[in-house]
């Protein structure tokens, strides 16, 4: 296995896929409401990126029916969006991948649905906490592991746990690109960082257990214990300046 480096010119055109999932997760933001379904969601995110000359890769990928992945509360990761309403003191993680002339950008986000409990703010605080640690960590010279001890310690320092059956991944002509990048690790172990990798780091942080099972539809993940999750996405560059995030928003 050997890492795809990009370009400067490739990295502009993930750049650019990025910038579709990043305006729409800020225009989510604004709309993701007590009573919105995920299958509506789902719909405005496909629409989206059509409008835009891009399309939802996750669609038809490996199978997977949706355009987005919907995850309520002790939803994992790769929930089904459907026509239940959210309600008031939810979660919900809504996973976006964006094609653009080729070129893919991937981000998740969770997003409280009006008040929520203070212990659930605290998961969310906490997951966001870890990826950007893991974040400040994507640099020429570090190592994989680097990333994943700095997600790991944040949450396991305030209390919660950081979900190992999912990774992050490479990206850029394909969805998952070598190497997978985990959200656990050693410092100085792993694979070095080097100028051109560009990855997603996406950890998924619980506030009670970190395993999970798959149900039957064969992709919704949720925690055995039926604690919440929270996943914080980004899609990296490793550049010489430090690292980039091409699909920011907030
Ligand atoms: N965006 C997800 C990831 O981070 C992809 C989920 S799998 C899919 O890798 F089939 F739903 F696309
Ligand atoms: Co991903």
């Amino acid at each position: 296995m050997a890492v795809d480096l990009k370009t400067r010119e490739h990295i502009s055109g993930i750049r650019k896929a990025g910038r579709i999932v990043a305006a729409c997760h800020k225009a989510l933001s604004k709309r993701i409401a007590p009573g919105v379904t995920t299958q509506e969601i789902d719909r405005f995110v496909e629409r989206f990126m059509l409008e835009r000359g891009a399309f939802p890769a996750q669609k038809g990928y490996k199978g997977y029916p949706f355009a987005t992945c919907a995850s309520v509360n002790e939803v994992v990761c790769h929930g089904f969006p459907d026509s239940v309403p959210l309600e008031n003191g939810d979660i919900v993680t809504i996973d976006m991948v964006a094609d653009l002339d080729g070129w893919k950008a991937d981000s998740a986000w969770t997003y409280a649905i009006g008040q929520t409990a203070p212990a659930v703010d605290k998961l969310m605080t906490v997951a966001k906490q870890a990826l950007f640690d893991g974040i400040k960590q994507a640099k020429i010279g570090q190592r994989l592991g680097d990333i994943g001890y700095a997600i790991q310690t944040r949450a396991e320092r305030e209390g919660f746990r950081v979900v190992t059956a999912f990774a992050g991944h490479g990206i850029g002509r394909s969805l998952h690109e070598y190497p997978e990048v985990l959200h656990t690790g050693i410092p100085g172990q792993g694979i070095e960082l080097e100028e051109g990798m560009v990855i997603t780091i996406e950890p998924i942080v619980t506030a009670g257990r970190s395993d999970i099972f798959i149900a039957r539809d064969g992709w919704t993940a949720r925690t055995i214990d039926n604690g919440w999750a929270a996943q914080y996405e980004h899609t990296i560059a490793i550049t010489k300046d430090g690292p980039s995030i091409l699909t920011r928003w907030e």
